[in-house]
């Protein structure tokens, strides 16, 4: 069994990238084990929720609109190993898992984003360790989009994790794309989060348990 937060920019950014959701596709239908995916919003939730936010919405609304945009882009990843339906809670997902193989969802509700969605759904299903997917592909002491000799971070305990993300030491180049309470749920049940980029193949050595090019948490 694996839980996977894919990072909506994975597979949406400006542009959908429908040859990489037909290669994750392929993977979760071949990959021996059970999969959970959780797929965040990407450009499209921070389209709608700009335009939202110029509206004069409230923060309930927009983080409602957020998981329309998850849902969406989940849907893109549907096949005949998934259940047809996308699950809005954690329970669903459980519950959506002992019929089908694979389970795709978004997010659950509002306060929180898909990152936090997958810690609380490995925490119900005891899981030692979430895959984080992003573009990045882990954590660099400087940001590696600008700089050749960006250091790539291999481990970092859940209070280095915390406090950097605490005090937005994001200017200090060290950018950890996990929010806080994610951060604290890994911790309070000692879940590993191990972040990596979009390569099928490393995603595949995580949970192989073998070396993998990426940064673990915890
Ligand atoms: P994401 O999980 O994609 O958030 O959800 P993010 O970290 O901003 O985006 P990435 O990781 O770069 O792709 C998009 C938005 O949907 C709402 C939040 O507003 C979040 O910012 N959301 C998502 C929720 O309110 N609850 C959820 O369970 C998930």
């Amino acid at each position: 069994m694996a839980v996977i937060s894919l990072g909506g920019s994975v597979i949406a950014g400006k542009d959908i990238d429908v040859g990489y959701i037909n290669d994750f596709k392929k993977f979760m239908d071949e990959c021996e084990e059970k999969l959970y995916i959780v797929v965040g919003g990407g450009h499209i939730a921070r389209k709608y929720i700009k335009a939202a936010q110029s509206l004069g919405r409230d923060q309930y609304t927009l983080d409602s609109i957020g998981i329309k945009a998850t849902r969406l882009n989940a849907m893109l990843l549907m096949s005949s190993t998934t259940y047809p339906n996308i699950p809005e809670s954690v329970d669903e997902a459980v519950e959506y898992a002992e019929i089908y193989k694979n389970v795709v969802m978004g997010g659950t509700e509002p306060g929180h984003t898909t990152d936090g969605v997958a810690l609380l759904l490995a925490e119900r299903l005891r899981e030692s360790y979430v895959i984080n997917v992003t573009s990045v592909g882990g954590v660099y002491d400087k940001d590696p989009r600008i700089y050749e000799d960006a250091k790539l971070i291999e481990r970092m305990s859940y209070g280095d994790a915390i406090e950097i993300v605490a005090s937005k030491k994001m200017d200090a180049g060290l950018n950890i794309p996990i929010d806080m309470l994610a951060l604290k749920i890994a911790e309070r049940s000692n879940i590993k989060i191990r972040i990596v980029g979009k390569d099928i193949n490393e995603i595949k050595k995580v949970i192989m348990n073998d070396n993998f090019k990426g940064t673990t948490i915890g």
